[in-house]
Order: C-alpha cells, then structure tokens, then sequence
C-alpha cells in the first residue's frame, strides 16, 4: 500500500529494523521531492594554491597556531578538487538527485575584487557539467565562508564594499553557470559568517566585536540581495534562495526572565535575518537591544535586502533551549541542555521534534515560497572502514528520524521541496577539524579512501526510486 502524500508514515523494510521511529516513506513525500547531499568548498576541496586559488580567510585562519583542533587545515582536505569525477560516481551510487556544493570565491576572483580567475571558473564549469551528465541538479552556494582575505585586510563584511565585491563575483559566476545551475543559494548562513567570524571569534576571521558583528550582518544581507538581482539576470530560469541556520528557540523554565531570554535568542538567531529578508526592515526589539551597536540603516538597503526569492534554506542540528543569564553582555542569555539528553559527538542535543516545529513556524511567519531542508545530519565517532563498510547505526538513526519529522511537517501542509543531507563526505568540520565525522561516506583521510558507510547504504534504500 503506498500512503498518499502527507499520509502518516509507515516503517520502511530493512529502516525499521534499526529504527524504534517509524521513517517516513519516500511515498509520503511529494513526487517531485528532491533527495541530496551536501558540502562545501573549504571543508572538501583542497588544492588551495592550484590554478590561481587566492587565499580565503579560512586559509589563514585555520593556519593561525590555536585556531582550530590539532592544527587542522583545509590544504588538503577531502582533496575533492582532484576527486571530484569519484566522488560525482558515489552520488551516482547513492542516487541523490541533486548536489548542494559551494563555489570558492577566492578561485574565482582570487584578490577578491578584480580580474576573474578562468581556470577556477573553468573547473566548477566541469563540475557542474559532470552532474548533469549523470542526471544529478547542482545546487550552488556562492558563499560558505570563504571570503577572499584581500577583503578582509579592506575591511571585510563590516565594510559595505564588500556586498559591491559580492555582487562582482556573483555576475562572473552567474554569467558561467547561469544557464545551467536552475538552483541558487546565495548565502550559507549568514548569521554565523557575522557572529562566529566577528563577535564570538571561533570562526574566521576570529575577530570579538558586537559592532563588527553587526555591520556584517547588514552588509552581509544586503550582498544576498545583490547577488539575487543579478542571478535573475544571469539565470532567468532559476530559483534563487538563501540558507539559514535558523534556531528552534524554547525558554529552559516559564520563569519571566527565561521566557524574555528565549525572545531575544529568538531575536538573535532568526527574527534579525528573516524580517528584513521579508520585506518587514530589522526587528524593533532587536533594534532597540543592539541599539549602543547598530544605527538602522536607510530603506534603500531594506529594500536591495528584501528582494524576493524562491526559497528559503533551512539547515538544522538541533534544538536552542535558553536561559537568561544576566553575566552575557551582549543577549544575557545562554542555551543550556540537560545531561539526561541524547546528543551526537558535537555534543548538540538530537530532538528531531523541533526541525518539524521550526519548519511549521516559518512557514507560517514568513513567505517563503517553498522551504528546502538543506542541512540536517550527525557526527559520531564512527569505526574505521573494516572490509568496505562501516558500521555507523546512530547516523542512520538521527537521520531516519530527522526526515521522519520532514514528512511530518510536510503532513501537517509545509511545502518542503527537498532534503539534503549533510554530508555527503567526512571533511573538514571548521574549528573542529577532521576530528568530528558528518559524512554519510567515510573518508580516510590518510589514503583518501571513500568507504560507504551503512547510514549511506540506509540513505541509498531510501529514496530510491520505488
Ligand atoms: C554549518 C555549515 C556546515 C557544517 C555543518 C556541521 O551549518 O555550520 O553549513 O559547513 O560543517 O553544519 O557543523
């Protein structure tokens, strides 16, 4: 019996037998429901100096003593850059339909504002052509991260120039791809390009400045919008979104202050991008909260920031649950978690529950056309790969019962368009290095040998076609 669409989800043979939840079928999905995997640039290629590759920030920071876990770097990484026609045959062997990948700006435009790069072009051009030969949709992030480091030392995403430096960037791209790549995103989670690279300081370029922070967020608003005038332009066929990470935010206690904490979290992480992404201009709470760090900006920005889009990217982990803390200068507020918790080897809690709560909030809060889930995913700290598998129960679980609550969102009438799982390889995790494994393929990273691991056989079973 196949369930109609939005029906309750049934137990899938060989799933369930891993699984206390009941996965939702792939028959409880849309028909046209997309089935992905993802990564990006910096975390797979590698070859950083090849074929005039500028450098990034992520490159010098990563390179910068302390910065990340055992000195890690992303010189080599899943040396995708080379690979890439293997890893194109494991997608092949997976069955995904479609390919979320970054584009390294500093390939492309290596001293970030002048001359485009053609061999930089020319491989992602190769790239992208290598998926559609083999039936599978590129999905293009221009932005994950990597941002030139000629921009930084003018200033970086604080300055306004670099949404113009963007906006140069997006057109060489687009004018190259634009008639092949039908799905873009132009941002990957802005909110953690300005808080960890500019306030929280863990991620590149590690600076500590709310004011900074800030300026980013603008800046970093305004260079999607640029970027997706110019992509209708270059691209008139495509649809055009941008990736958030937004936060499913729940007060620890009923208590005032909890409560009030939770609504600025909520301030924080989601209503300070979504609003002005929206047409409704920055938050007022917010505004008045950020006020001693942030003027509101002209309606000309607000305007160039709200342009419309086609979707909205949700890459989700787990749930926010905050408590007030008055010793935070900047939100006095902090995400607290209960030791009874399951959690992955990240340590973030696993309550698969929320994404579809958040999934259900924003489409109600917002017009976001449709919604892709363009993240979700687990780090554990799997076994070696022993006679071509790799045994890895837990991923598949967390996964199994992460789309379980896609196909229940999408029950309860949220159009979700497609799930990507994050990743298609171990690769290399930010400030943690290659010490927390996301892959659905496992990666030794001493001899580069991909090994599907049993949570991408599980994946293959899945959304293979019925
Ligand atoms: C993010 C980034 C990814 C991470 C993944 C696991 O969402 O932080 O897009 O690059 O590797 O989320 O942390």
């Amino acid at each position: 019996m196949r369930p109609r669409m939005g029906a309750v989800p049934i137990s899938l043979p060989g799933a369930a037998t891993l699984l206390q939840a009941s996965p939702a079928s792939p028959s409880s999905f849309p028909s046209n429901f997309v089935w992905g995997a993802a990564a990006a640039a910096y975390q797979i290629e590698g070859a950083v100096h090849e074929d005039g590759r500028g450098t990034s920030i992520w490159d010098t920071f990563s390179h910068t003593p302390g910065k990340v876990l055992n000195g890690d770097s992303g010189d080599v990484a899943c040396d995708h850059y080379h690979r890439w026609r293997e890893d194109l045959a494991l997608m092949r062997e997976l069955g995904v339909g479609a390919y979320r990948f970054s584009i390294a700006w500093p390939r492309i435009i290596p001293d970030g504002r002048t001359e485009a790069n053609a061999a930089g072009l020319d491989w992602y051009e190769r790239l992208v052509d290598g998926l559609l030969e083999n039936g599978i949709q590129p999905w293009a992030t221009l932005y994950h991260w990597d941002l030139p480091q000629p921009l930084e030392d003018a200033g970086g995403w604080p300055s306004a120039d670099t949404a113009d430096a963007f906006a140069h960037y997006a057109e060489a791209v687009g004018r190259r791809l634009g008639d092949r790549v039908h799905n873009w995103i132009t941002l990957n989670e802005p909110w953690c390009s300005a808080f960890l690279g500019y306030q929280i300081g863990v991620h590149a370029p590690g600076k500590r400045d709310p004011r900074l922070a800030l300026a980013a967020t603008h800046t970093l608003l305004l260079a999607h919008g640029r970027a997706v005038e110019i992509l209708r332009s270059t691209s008139p066929s495509a649809r055009v979104g941008i990736v958030l990470n937004p936060a499913h935010v729940e007060p620890a206690t009923t208590d005032e202050a909890d409560v009030a904490a939770a609504r600025r979290a909520d301030g924080y992480h989601n209503r300070w991008f979504l609003e002005p992404l929206y047409g409704r201009g920055y938050p007022a709470d917010m505004l008045d909260h950020f006020a001693p760090h942030f003027a509101p900006p002209p309606d000309a920005d607000l305007r160039v920031i709200a342009a419309p889009t086609d979707f909205l990217g949700v890459n989700y982990y787990r749930p926010t649950i905050v408590r007030a803390d008055p010793t935070d200068a900047f939100l006095g507020a902090r995400s607290v978690q209960s030791p009874d918790d399951p959690v992955t080897q990240m340590d973030w809690v696993v309550r698969p529950s929320s994404l579809r709560q958040l999934l259900v909030r924003l489409h109600r809060d917002y017009s976001v056309g449709s919604l892709a889930v363009t993240e979700n995913g687990a780090a554990y700290a799997d076994p070696p790969a022993v006679d071509g598998h790799v045994h890895d129960p837990e991923r598949t679980h967390y996964l199994a019962e992460h789309i379980d609550a896609v196909g229940q969102a999408i029950g309860d009438g949220v159009p979700v368009m497609a799930y990507f799982v994050w990743s298609l390889l171990d690769n290399f995790e930010w400030a943690q290095g290659y010490s927390n494994r996301f892959g659905v393929v496992h990666v030794d990273f001493a001899t580069q040998q991909r090994t599907l691991k049993d949570s991408g056989r599980w994946y293959r079973s899945l959304i293979a076609p019925s």
